[in-house]
């Protein structure tokens, strides 16, 4: 990780040479120029090769390239007929399809749905260690919980305390599926996590070892079995079930006395033994009750100052990697949901429930959130094409500053606070550091003490080190708080601790981010984002975006062609920005890329986000969560389109 600082800092032959090709550039430029070339269809920066050599493409031409391939390859994999689907699904999973199979797949197709059988991967990740339990335990523990869902003979209830909107939306959602034409659903039982915040973190060994025993042996189809079973042995009573929760606080039993257990030191053992998150330390004194945190792991000084792991030249390369906290040890310091997480239950045990957000490294089994289903159900006209031209060329935000319990203590560490105070010129102008090329590194802390820029500029932006970072933000970003959700109450919703950073403005309308070319998403309280993300795409907006969860969606959208990924401690976000507003006036060919991004996003997000895909997934995830709690569930699939031979 470290090794590519050194790079970064220029010797004094490259230096040299530096000038030289300069030089060589401007008398270029200003030839060009003056014939009336746009600037925008040149090399920008002569410096990228940095690594391997001259080469001037930017990091983000690659990356889109790359994008753009990748995106029509997995196209190409689009099942047309129902046996094609069949055939993908055994390659991809190695077992049959569940009995419904066929059923799904006109249901799908019916509704005009992309199939590629990628896009469901998020289902069998979440399911696979449960076919190392034992079935019977897994309906009992299903049947044992409440809130739950009951499905029986094609009908459903709700179990449930008390009134709760997040249930009554997800029991719409799987009502609104049972109505429709020819879908059938096996008898199940569905518990359902209430919080926004993932619930189930096993360690890692434990999962290991689950799915070494999953392994798929497909029957030969004279060998099949048809039908579900069903819900047998559920009813028995004397069956007790303890999830064992972690107390709502998380205390370590045999440390009460050390105060509330972070929730890193849950992350830690859920995670991979070679992973950063298991190979560098717990920091305990930034949960230290008596607040007593080391300098070193003060908010600015955790966030690196050489490029994130997997990532081209500082810019994401992969959407799985710059999401999975377990490859981030910095992240226990730096986003909201490890600080201080809201209101966060936690258990270690492995059985089925069902949520709306998880981590890379958690277990809950996915279902698309309340909110987001709610959303889907707002008409398509809501959200017209793409005006481009007619937009402000800005990055536009408004959003409260969620994403965990903030106090004064902590509240530094927070994403969102962190996103504000970077998109904020004053704080920019104000953290800018001189100009001192060649010498020992200074570093420029902003005055909310929320990021730090560095005067060795790895993201070689034009305008770092003339005092220009901050007027050039101001320029485009027009970002602030609508409530600073403070922990501390006062009435008149000021914040003692954090309101001298923060100008709260709540005066615009929701729909205003499709007056502008860029917005962001960024994690609220859990994973659930109240659906903002497929709206802003609907809308047609370029959405940069930074997420330590997993979505139902995410096999689904590629970054770089659907939206714009950024590093969850938005180092990028300036190379970002520069790359797509250009440094010297317009750039034409980079806002064209926008453009691009931006009708992907509003094409796509039509086509495989809508109300209809939600629906779909669903369906394909409780046809695959029956068998895996069916006691026949080994010789349990789909075979029709075979025959004896297992040929098709
Ligand atoms: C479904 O529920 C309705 C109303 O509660 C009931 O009348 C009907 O008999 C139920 N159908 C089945 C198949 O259980
Ligand atoms: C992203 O990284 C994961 C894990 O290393 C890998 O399995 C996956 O194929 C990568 N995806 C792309 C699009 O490169
Ligand atoms: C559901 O969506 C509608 C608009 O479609 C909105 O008015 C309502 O407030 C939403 N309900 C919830 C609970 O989010
Ligand atoms: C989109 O463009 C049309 C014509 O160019 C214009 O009349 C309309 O107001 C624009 N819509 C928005 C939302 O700006
Ligand atoms: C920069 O300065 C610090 C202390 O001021 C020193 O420890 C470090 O070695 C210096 N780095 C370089 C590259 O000169
Ligand atoms: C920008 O930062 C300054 C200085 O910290 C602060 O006074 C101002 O309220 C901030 N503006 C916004 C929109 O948060």
């Amino acid at each position: 990780m470290h090794a590519k600082a050194a790079f970064l800092r220029p010797s004094w032959r490259t230096l040299q040479l530096l000038a030289l090709v300069s030089v060589v550039l401007c008398v270029i430029v200003v030839y060009e120029s003056y014939w009336g070339i746009p600037s925008a269809s040149w090399p920008r920066l002569p410096s990228w090769g940095g690594v391997g050599g001259w080469d001037n493409a930017h990091p983000i031409d690659v990356l889109i390239a790359d994008a753009a391939k990748g995106f029509k390859q997995a196209l190409s994999s689009e099942a047309k007929s129902l046996e094609d689907a069949a055939n993908k699904y055994r390659e991809r999973r190695r077992r049959h399809p569940p009995p419904g199979f066929d059923a799904w797949y006109h249901f799908a197709s019916e509704k005009g749905a992309v199939i590629v059988e990628d896009f469901w991967d998020q289902i069998y990740d979440d399911l696979g260690p449960f076919w190392s339990l034992e079935s019977h335990t897994l309906r009992q523990q299903a049947h044992a919980f409440t809130p739950r869902i009951e499905i029986r003979d094609g009908n459903i209830t709700m179990r449930k305390m008390g009134p709760h909107v997040r249930l009554d939306q997800w029991t719409d959602m799987l009502k609104t599926l049972l109505d429709q034409k020819h879908v059938q659903l096996p008898d199940l039982d569905i518990p359902l996590l209430v919080y926004e915040e993932p619930a189930l973190i096993v360690p890692w060994q434990t999962i290991d070892t689950a799915m070494s025993f999953a392994r798929p042996i497909p029957p030969a189809p004279a060998d099949v079995a048809l039908e579900y079973t069903g819900i047998e042995g559920v009813e028995n009573a004397g069956f007790s079930f303890d999830p064992e929760w972690l107390g709502a606080r998380r205390v370590h039993p045999a440390k009460a006395n050390e105060g509330e257990r972070p929730y890193w030191s849950l992350v830690r053992p859920a995670c991979h033994p070679k992973s950063a998150a298991q190979q560098e330390p717990l920091l305990r004194d930034i949960w230290d009750v008596h607040e007593h945190t080391d300098e070193e792991h003060s908010a600015v000084n955790m966030l690196p100052i050489v490029f994130p792991d997997g990532t081209l030249q500082g810019y994401v390369k992969n959407w799985s990697v710059a999401t999975d906290a377990c490859k981030y040890s910095h992240l226990q310091g730096l986003h909201g949901a490890f600080v201080a997480p809201e209101d966060l239950n936690a258990c270690v045990k492995m059985w089925p429930l069902f949520g709306a957000s998880k981590f890379s490294m958690n277990n809950d089994i996915l279902l698309p959130s309340p909110s987001a289903w709610n959303l889907s159900l707002a008409s398509a006209e809501e959200y017209p094409p793409v005006n481009w031209s007619q937009r402000e060329n800005k990055l536009f935000w408004r959003g409260p500053a969620t994403g965990g319990l903030s106090d004064d203590n902590n509240w530094r560490r927070f994403h969102r606070h962190r996103f504000v105070s970077m998109m904020n010129a004053s704080e920019v102008n104000m953290a800018e550091p001189l100009p001192r090329w060649g010498r020992n590194s200074s570093i420029g802390v902003s005055r909310s003490e929320t990021f730090l820029l560095t005067d060795e500029n790895p993201y070689q932006l034009a305008n770092n080190g003339g005092n220009t970072l901050g007027s050039w933000v101001k320029s485009w970003a027009d970002v602030a708080f609508t409530d600073l959700h403070c922990s501390e109450m006062i009435a008149d919703g000021s914040c003692p601790y954090d309101e001298d950073f923060y100008r709260v403005d709540n005066t615009v309308d929701d729909d205003k981010f499709q007056q502008y070319k860029y917005t962001v998403a960024l994690d609220g309280n859990g994973g659930d984002d109240g659906g903002e993300l497929i709206e802003r795409m609907r809308g047609g907006t370029v959405v940069l975006r930074a997420s330590v969860y997993r979505n139902w969606y995410d096999n689904r959208l590629w970054p770089w062609v659907h939206f714009v990924p950024m590093d969850n401690t938005f180092m990028d976000v300036y190379g970002i920005m520069e790359y797509f507003l250009g440094t010297r006036g317009p750039a034409l060919l980079q806002d064209a890329a926008a453009r691009r991004i931006a009708t992907a996003a509003h094409s796509w997000a039509e086509k495989v986000l809508r109300k209809d895909d939600m629906l779909i997934y669903v369906y394909r995830l409780v046809l695959e969560y029956a068998r895996v709690v069916d006691n026949r569930r080994e010789r349990l699939g789909w075979v029709a389109d075979l025959d004896e031979e297992g040929r098709t």
